[in-house]
């Protein structure tokens, strides 16, 4: 079981979008697949209709006592399931200040044999539970928006990982980009020489994402055509190629 968290400090750019479409994708490439939504803003779980879990769940979920199968939901895509964002789980934080290192993942290993990869969709805080994530996963993907900000959070957030010797890899890849400015191009172009580690694939700044919200669905639901639903197929290639 892979496990992938959508990160970064900075809210805005497009950590939600990507968790629902990669795991979209993910899904459709015939993985089982769990989405699990970090975020009390809840909007993973508003994007695929799942009623957010009553209080308690999540909370009982950390602490060992509570059994997957009432905590997860199905969604409408075929082989994606969904750990709600649990109404109180500003209080994970409390719960895993308390927890060793990659107490995530620990927690997961009793669906270890349900699912093949798990992608985690985190608010955008540096805190315990986030902490717990960068021990926890095999990757921190990393939406960047082509501006001088969104590249200095990147670097802040290589630094914070560094200095506490986290040797989890950042993978960052471009989003919301826009080719017809020129700062965007200057950025997309400079990205591949500081980023090694970088993913190919530029999500486009595209109306179809915008739309996922009326459409309560991954764009490649109701948009497989458009070149967003092509982006993302592309990233997920990227993403997968490397787990293998
Ligand atoms: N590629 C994109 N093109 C257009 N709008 C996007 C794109 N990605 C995200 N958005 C929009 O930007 C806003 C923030 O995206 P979201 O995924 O919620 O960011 P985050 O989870 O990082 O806060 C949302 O309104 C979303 O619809
Ligand atoms: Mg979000």
């Amino acid at each position: 079981m892979r496990m992938l968290s959508l990160y970064s400090i900075k809210g805005g750019v497009g950590k939600t979008a990507s968790a629902v479409n990669l795991a979209s994708e993910a899904a459709g490439s015939g993985l089982r697949v769990l989405l699990w939504d970090l975020d009390p803003q809840a909007a993973t779980t508003f994007y695929l209709k799942v009623k957010p879990k009553i209080r308690g769940g999540v909370e009982k979920l950390v602490k060992g006592k509570a059994a997957f199968n009432k905590v997860i939901r199905a969604t409408n895509v075929d082989g994606l399931d969904v750990l709600p964002a649990s109404l109180d789980s500003r209080e994970m934080d409390h719960l895993l200040e308390h927890q060793g290192t990659s107490h995530l993942r620990q927690i997961l290993a009793r669906v270890r044999d349900e699912y093949d990869l798990v992608i985690l969709d985190c608010p955008p805080t540096l805190s315990h539970m986030s902490e717990n994530m960068f021990t926890s996963v095999d990757a921190l993907l990393v939406p960047v928006v082509p501006s001088t900000l969104s590249l200095r959070t990147l670097e802040q957030l290589e630094t914070f990982l560094d200095d506490r010797h986290l040797t989890c890899p950042l993978w960052p890849f471009l989003t919301l980009a826009d080719r017809r400015r020129s700062l965007h191009r200057e950025v997309i172009d400079s990205f591949d020489k500081r980023w090694p580690l970088r993913l190919s694939t530029v999500i486009p700044a595209a109306s179809a994402v915008e739309r996922m919200g009326l459409e309560r669905a991954p764009v490649r639901h109701f948009a497989p055509a458009s070149p967003a639903a092509h982006a993302y197929a592309g990233l997920w290639r990227e993403v997968s190629q490397r787990l293998q």
